[in-house]
């Protein structure tokens, strides 16, 4: 509220905190905005340091003080209480938003959402004023709605600060310790909170020693880390070590069945929670990876969870519990071990097990983050289990931000995905669906459906379904200390659409990426917002056609899995496999002949995967080895089709880079040197020495176009030479 009011009042609008039990109206929280011609395009505080992105501009209107008449107070929420979603694990997030006369009224019961109100109307700008009179409820599908960072305190000797990261160093960690300075967090806070994050974990699931004191001697400095994203409605949770009682504790054992292991973790949460009230709880990647856990004491990962559940508990705190558990020293020669069959052979059969606050986080797909997996069974597999989704933000297999790939179609693919069928996913998209949400209702009516409330359009049975009701949305954070913060400045598209989709899965990814566009380049001319078009749009496609075909996945290059290397996990002990010979690709996951991993799909998905004439093309290798001449739906053979789309993938990529060039010269510029100097930023966070935006994303682009090309000889080169098959078209390879 003290953010809003600030917000409000430095444009001359006006804010009413009321009294509970006013009796006035049914809101405790309102805001006002009428719609003035002559104000400037204001800037909300705190000061940001971004240099595009700035999702959270306010619209070209001032705050009033007209209709404070009209509200008054009574605790209970702005809509029916019963439904709402988002109070889940905290508090009501929902907001109404009503027009009438040009004047637009946001009503909340509590802080939060009054908040999620007041940036609806800054995104939405002169066209929340316009039209006729509504009124709209608006709630969160889920109310957790969190992102994973993997900073270190300290710079890895082999993974640098933040793991997986790929726009510069971290914003919450610098020299060995938590930053003095966190004046980025508050942006950061602020940004995240414009597109309706409100968890955010701030270290590595690969907890090591020095961030494992974060939980102990560090608690001081992560509660400032906390103080800073609280106004946004923001809570923070640390990654934590299973091995923490040994390491940190001196205890013997990490047993979770042992008392004093109990007592430590038990401890460790009451500290936690003297220092930081609104702490959330911990992250835990156990047995994964080489990782601690429960394994080594012939127990469970329920034991695990549960003790760990039992520490936080008295604090309303949750475990995230990660189900990203296989065996990472396999031997290739084995072709009974399937690493998609891991996390499901692991947790599966615990369903009913996890207490109450254990949030099992399962990767959508069943290996890691790759540009194309089918959908993890485990969603569907636990229903007496809480499930959160993890996706990935931050590009590990997608580029690692200096490939432009605009990834909300993916994760939108993903979360509309229903385990009833592809029929039922099809029926969500017509027009005439009785899940598409209505946009508004008649005004002043309580009695209205709750429009563009997207808790109610869900299918039970899709993942978003599923984990709505459960463990929300949780994903690994792309953000860094970088100027542009994401390192690609297209890649803050990804962190915007992420947000928008965990607050409404089922929203559409091409309208979020027109609503970051207009967001970021408000000014631009319509050729340059058609060049990020040409760009992003399809770019996650792009990506996937010049990269490894038809779901098969991997073929990167090991460790740092930037660029091709057909064979590079071939014979490693990772379990990742691709089985090209002279005759064929893929790999068999049927249960009639291979390794079982279809028949974990329930009905019908199970028949159709199973079935090389019943899958869809673009997972065709992930499900089945088949000959080079395998005719797919396509028309066209596996072979010909590796051709085609990797010729055809670095032709998109060349469009791209025309397209950047044609406009770059008239790219307006962004003013935030100008706004970071008016705040005394520029020197802290380095704007002095920057690239501008049109020159950072030409690098980017001529580095995309090299490496989609050497991905395109490489890839081709490979299966021309184990299949003996030219290319129909003549096209050179090498
Ligand atoms: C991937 C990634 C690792 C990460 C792991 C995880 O394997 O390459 O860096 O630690 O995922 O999700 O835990």
């Amino acid at each position: 509220a003290a953010e809003v009011a600030a917000a409000t009042a430095a444009h001359g609008g006006s804010f009413t905190r009321l009294e509970s039990g006013s009796g006035v109206s049914d809101a405790d929280l309102v805001l006002t905005l009428t719609e003035d011609d002559d104000a400037d395009l204001p800037s909300p505080p705190p000061p940001t340091t971004s240099r595009a992105g700035d999702h959270a501009n306010l619209p070209r209107g001032r705050a009033s003080t007209e209709r404070n008449d009209v509200v008054g107070a009574q605790r209970g929420g702005v809509g029916a209480q019963d439904d709402v979603v988002g109070e889940q694990d905290g508090g009501d997030e929902s907001f109404r938003v009503s027009r009438e006369d040009g004047a637009v009224v946001v009503e909340a019961a509590c802080d939060q959402g009054l908040l999620y109100g007041f940036f609806h109307v800054a995104r939405l700008g002169e066209a929340a004023f316009d039209g006729p009179d509504l009124v709209e409820r608006h709630a969160p599908a889920s109310g957790l709605r969190m992102l994973d960072h993997w900073d270190n305190v300290a710079v890895h000797a082999v993974m640098g600060q933040v793991e997986r990261g790929y726009a510069g160093g971290s914003i919450f960690f610098a020299d060995g310790k938590v930053r003095a300075d966190l004046s980025r967090v508050e942006a950061y806070a602020r940004l995240l909170a414009s597109t309706g994050i409100n968890r955010v974990a701030i270290n590595n699931v690969n907890v090591h020693a020095r961030e494992a004191r974060l939980l102990t001697d560090d608690l001081p400095h992560v509660a400032r880390i906390a103080a800073a994203f609280r106004p946004w409605g923001i809570r923070v949770h640390l990654s934590v070590s299973f091995a923490a009682p040994m390491t940190l504790g001196g205890l013997g054992t990490s047993d979770p069945l042992d008392p004093a292991v109990a007592s430590w973790w038990r401890d460790a949460a009451d500290r936690a929670w003297a220092e930081i009230p609104d702490f959330g709880g911990f992250v835990v990647k156990a047995d994964s990876e080489g990782q601690p856990g429960p394994f080594a004491y012939g127990r469970d990962h329920a034991d695990g969870a549960n003790m760990l559940a039992a520490a936080v508990a008295p604090h309303g705190g949750i475990v995230h519990w990660r189900a990203f558990v296989y065996d990472h020293r396999q031997d290739w020669r084995d072709r009974s071990t399937d690493r998609a069959r891991a996390a499901h052979d692991h947790f599966a059969p615990l369903d009913g097990r996890f207490a109450e606050n254990v949030i099992v986080q399962v990767k959508y797909g069943p290996m890691d983050f790759q540009v194309r997996e089918p959908v993890s069974p485990v969603i569907a597999a636990m229903p007496d289990t809480r499930v959160a989704l993890e996706l990935q933000v931050t590009q590990e297999y997608t580029g690692q931000q200096k490939h432009a790939v605009y990834l909300g179609r993916q994760w939108s693919e993903i979360l509309n995905f229903d385990f009833a069928g592809p029929d039922r996913d099809d029926a969500r998209h017509a027009p005439d669906s009785d899940a598409t949400p209505k946009s508004d209702a008649a005004p002043g009516s309580d009695a209205a459906p709750n429009s563009a409330d997207p808790s109610h359009a869900l299918p039970p049975t899709s993942v978003a379904g599923i984990v709505a009701r459960s463990g929300g949305i949780v994903a690994v954070s792309n953000a860094g200390d970088d100027e542009f913060w994401t390192g690609h400045p297209f890649a803050q598209a990804n962190l915007y659409a992420y947000g928008r989709l965990t607050w409404d899965p089922t929203a559409d990814p091409d309208a979020l990426l027109d609503e970051w566009v207009a967001l970021t380049f408000p000014d631009a001319a319509a050729d340059v917002v058609h060049a990020l078009h040409t760009i992003l749009d399809e770019s996650w496609e792009t990506y996937e056609r010049y990269t490894s075909p038809l779901g098969v996945g991997f073929m990167v290059r090991p460790g740092h899995h930037y660029g091709p290397d057909v064979d590079g996990y071939e014979y490693t002990p990772w379990g990742t496999y691709h089985f090209a010979d002279r005759d064929g690709i893929g790999v068999d996951r049927t249960v009639a002949t291979g390794t079982g991993y279809a028949g974990l799909y329930p009905e019908p998905w199970a028949s159709l995967y199973e079935s090389p004439a019943t899958c869809p093309d673009e997972l065709l290798l992930f499900f089945h080895h088949v000959p080079y001449t395998h005719v797919l739906h396509s028309g066209k053979t596996v072979i010909q089709h590796i051709y085609d789309t990797h010729f055809d993938g670095v032709e998109r990529v060349e469009s791209f880079v025309a397209a950047w060039d044609r406009v770059r010269g008239s790219l307006p510029d962004d003013g935030a040197a100008d706004r970071a100097d008016r705040v005394g930023l520029a020197d802290r966070v380095g704007l002095a020495d920057r690239v501008g935006l049109a020159d950072r994303v030409a690098e980017r682009l001529a580095e995309q176009l090299r490496s989609a090309t050497e991905w395109r000889d490489q890839v081709n080169t490979y299966f021309y030479r184990k299949s003996g098959v030219p290319d129909e078209r003549g096209r050179t390879i090498y």
